[in-house]
């Protein structure tokens, strides 16, 4: 008789297991489908993506100064970095750095004072204030991400705060001295 009622228990509270991953599993449906349109009109189309590039004339941009400008949609920040923020860059310890990359890493050979990068906070997305606007730079004079307090360095790498890496240095190129491509 026990075991009778241990067993019917036991069922019951498996088919009612069922039933709740079941109604999980519905509302889980019906939410993805709800939410798929809205995400295929945010995302552009790949193709757009794939083909799309931003070519910037740099030739007036003395060092100190930097461009703000949209790759693929996004902000993108490019410096011509002073003297005193790529030693400032090239003076930390790499091994230090929670995401360790160069200076020279992060930019073109003969084109190391020009530092191209994604204005994208690697925690949550926000766009990173600094040296591309003259705000706040943070603690170690690059970009500083007002969301959370990530701080990124001159070399826009990151120092401080939840971000868990560098700000990400898109595929570049020059085609002259003074023509930078972006993609
Ligand atoms: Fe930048 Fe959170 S999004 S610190």
């Amino acid at each position: 008789d026990t075991a009778f009622t241990d067993a019917a228990a036991e069922g019951g509270v498996r088919r009612r297991d069922f039933i709740e991953i079941a109604a999980v599993a519905t509302a889980g449906v019906g939410g993805l489908i709800a939410v798929l349109p809205l995400v295929s009109q945010m995302a552009p189309s790949k193709d757009v993506l794939a083909e799309s590039t931003t070519e910037l004339d740099i030739t007036s941009l003395e060092a100190g100064q930097s461009i703000k400008a949209v790759f693929r949609k996004q902000p993108v920040f490019v410096r011509h970095l002073t003297p005193a923020e790529m030693q400032a860059a090239d003076a930390v310890p790499v091994d230090d750095l929670r995401d360790p990359q160069t200076l020279a890493e992060r930019t073109i050979v003969g084109h190391e004072n020009i530092l191209v990068v994604m204005g994208v906070c690697t925690h949550l997305g926000c766009v990173p204030l600094g040296a591309a606007e003259g705000e706040n730079k943070g603690e170690f004079g690059g970009y500083f991400c007002p969301c959370h307090g990530s701080h990124y360095d001159t070399a826009a790498r990151i120092r401080k705060g939840p971000a868990p890496k560098n700000l990400e240095v898109p595929a570049y190129e020059f085609t002259s001295d003074t023509t930078l491509v972006i993609g």
